[in-house]
């Protein structure tokens, strides 16, 4: 990418915050100017939220960049922040964690219970000789003993590494190899689209290839028939039996907590690393400012998986560190029908609801009917996060999820903030679909050229990130040196998040993809999450996935991906009609420049385990090849589906 990225939408409409979610906010606008006027006098404030054993010397020691440390010589418990002191404050009755598992059986877990499972557990993990600084690996299905397993870590001080649960045998073994663990937590298995999928195998096979792990405890959930190896303890017979007396000691703030592994494009996974004090300062700031918790009245989901940060800092860390009632669910939202996700919503009252872009397209394509079902009434804050929401999705979500109440959060991070940095404050922000809108209180964001010079409003360019912040990686797992390079090498001072942003007229933030996606058409650079946009808001579209081609005269061409709205008939010639009307509907929108050379209309698309668009497979299907690597697909028969359609459709 040179220079600057094109701004070729531009969005007028805009929501500002009902008045009385304004009125009553948990965070108010002066929060922007107190923590302009002194960042970390505001991040200090915001750390004495938590309960600390010792007290911090220095907030920030940024001494030795990219190095931080935060609220150095502070120290914590997390499991204490997170359970024992609601139970403390007399809550210990309060529904933690309403969990409805895929074939419709559920478990209340109040704070209380909560606590003793999680001491427990950390009982458990001592006799098995983990102690602070060991690694352990977890890879379960979306049960409570997730949640407690992690807590139980951080009780201890040993580091946890959550595998998500659909990953192979070669995923597994490798982190397990890398992060040099000691013992895996997992269960016979899990429900997927009404069946049980088993986990132990995959387990066994991959504990099988290294000789790092000592032992597995096992989870029985869906009473599957096992394996069983003189490494192996049920769950039930251990923890289940241990002492619910364990008393909590403190460990310094940069003590590691966890990593997670993040497969970047190329070369082998980073494994972030995030630590104590800060990462646990900002994901309970960020949960209670940017959701607007009410921890006496909200009921919370947020339905990612724990296998992802969203789920580390969202599910587990934040909401529990604030004494949040929240739903988990384990399964899939058509399972056992498309109106699952608002059944739960319906069932439970939930108040905040926090997904994905991917989600909500997909209930888009099922039709808006099926919301409709349902009393959501009890729906204040929406959130998005993991990919740029098209506006039409955004205002799809606020008009049939939201009926048009309540405000939408887009919220921006990654797996290496650790939380959320640039979003909309619910009770503040008068929001624009699609725009994440602004850098949160404390949080210093900006928009460059490859010069490094902050681009002007209406200008495009790379996302930065121009201060360090407290739940940022502290490294890269065992490589200092890649984590300078991967982050921190291209911009002098900055932090090179690998987006490609813009700032509109009225300086919002605009996130427009991966700089890797970024298509470079006639010398214009083009940004792939504009053109999907465009397509989105056609009526006809409920999906579309966007790549530059080589193409001989322009350098790359577009070409798009499409997938219809469930009512509307695209065969033969009405597909063709439709390709036509969708091409000058996007050059109408956009310009002539970024009008598709090519518009295919499919019935899926390749995304990732978390839900995201893999455009590189659609890049080689628009150029001809083979495909890449396919293995970390959510669904490997997508790739033939699309590649047969075409064939088909001429
Ligand atoms: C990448 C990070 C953050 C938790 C889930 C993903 C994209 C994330 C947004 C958003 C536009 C977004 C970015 C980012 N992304 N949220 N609201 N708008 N893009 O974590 O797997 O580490 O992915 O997801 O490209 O760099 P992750």
């Amino acid at each position: 990418m040179s220079e600057t990225l094109e701004n070729l939408y531009s969005e007028k409409r805009q929501f500002p915050p009902p008045a009385d979610l304004a009125a009553n906010a948990n965070v108010k606008a002066d929060a922007y100017e107190e923590a302009a006027s002194d960042r970390l006098a505001f991040w200090a404030k915001q750390a004495e939220r938590l309960s600390w054993a010792k007290p911090w010397d220095e907030v920030l020691d940024w001494s030795n960049p990219p190095f931080a440390k935060w609220f150095v010589g502070g120290e914590l418990n997390i499991a204490y922040n997170c359970v024992d002191r609601h139970v403390e404050a007399g809550h210990g009755d309060k529904v933690a964690i309403h969990w409805e598992g895929e074939p419709g059986d559920t478990r209340t877990v109040t704070y209380a219970e909560l606590l003793k499972l999680v001491s427990q557990a950390a009982n458990t993990l001592t006799d098995l000789g983990v102690t602070a600084g060991d690694r352990v690996m977890i890879y379960l299905p979306m049960i409570p003993e997730a949640a407690v397993a992690m807590l139980a870590c951080a009780r201890i001080g040993a580091t946890h590494s959550v595998v998500f649960g659909g990953f192979s045998v070669e995923a597994l073994a490798t982190r397990i190899d890398d992060a040099d663990a000691k013992v895996v937590i997992t269960a016979d298995g899990g429900y997927r689209r009404g069946k049980p999928s088993a986990l132990k195998p995959t387990v066994d096979e991959a504990v099988g290839r290294t000789d790092k792990i000592q032992h597995v405890l096992v989870v029985r959930r869906t009473g599957q028939e096992v394996a069983w190896t003189e490494k192996d303890k049920w769950w039930h017979e251990t923890v289940e039996q241990a002492s619910p007396v364990h008393e909590a000691q403190a460990f310094e703030s940069e003590h590691p907590l966890f990593i997670l592994y993040t497969s970047g494009t190329t070369g082998k996974p980073k494994g972030i690393l995030h630590t104590t004090g800060g990462y646990l300062t900002q994901t309970s700031y960020t949960h209670h400012a940017v959701f607007d918790l009410k921890p006496e009245t909200d009921v919370y989901w947020c339905t990612a998986d724990i296998g992802w940060v969203t789920g580390h800092s969202y599910i587990v860390y934040g909401p529990l560190s604030n004494g949040a009632t929240q739903v988990m669910y384990e399964g899939t939202p058509d399972t056992p029908d498309r109106g699952r996700f608002w059944q739960i919503v319906d069932k439970y009252k939930v108040s905040i609801l926090y997904t994905a872009p991917t989600l909500i397209r997909t209930m888009m394509k099922w039709g808006e009917d099926i919301p409709a079902k349902y009393d959501l009434s009890s729906l204040r804050v929406l959130g998005s996060v993991g990919e740029p929401i098209n506006p039409e999705a955004w205002i799809w979500y606020r008009e049939h999820v939201g009926r048009e109440r309540t405000p939408i959060v887009d919220t921006w991070w990654q797996t290496e903030t650790g939380s959320i940095m640039i979003s909309p404050l619910p009770g503040v922000t008068a929001a624009k679909p699609g725009s994440a809108m602004t850098a949160l209180p404390g949080i210093g964001v900006d928009v460059i050229d490859d010069q490094g010079q902050s681009v002007p409003n209406g200008g495009g360019g790379f996302l930065v990130l121009t201060e360090p912040w407290p739940s940022m990686l502290r490294t890269i797992w065992g490589d200092d040196q890649r984590f300078i390079d991967t982050y921190w090498s291209r911009f002098e001072g900055f932090y090179f998040a690998g987006d490609g942003a813009k700032k509109d007229e009225d300086g919002a933030l605009w996130l427009l993809g991966r700089v890797d996606d970024v298509m470079l058409v006639s010398g214009h650079n083009i940004s792939t999450t504009e053109v999907e946009s465009a397509l989105v808001s056609h009526p006809a579209v409920a999906e579309a996935a966007v790549v530059g081609a080589t193409d001989p005269t322009t350098g790359q061409a577009i070409v798009a991906f499409t997938i219809p709205r469930g009512n509307v008939d695209s065969s033969g010639d009405a597909g063709e009609e439709l390709i036509k009307e969708l091409r000058n509907h996007v050059a109408k929108t956009l310009g002539p420049i970024a009008k598709p050379r090519q518009i295919m209309l499919v019935a899926e698309l390749p995304k990732t385990r978390s839900g995201k668009i893999m455009r590189r497979l659609l890049r080689d299907v628009a150029e001809n090849r083979s495909l890449g690597d396919v293995t970390t697909l959510q669904d490997s028969t997508v790739m033939d589906l699309i590649s047969s359609g075409l064939k088909t459709a001429k």
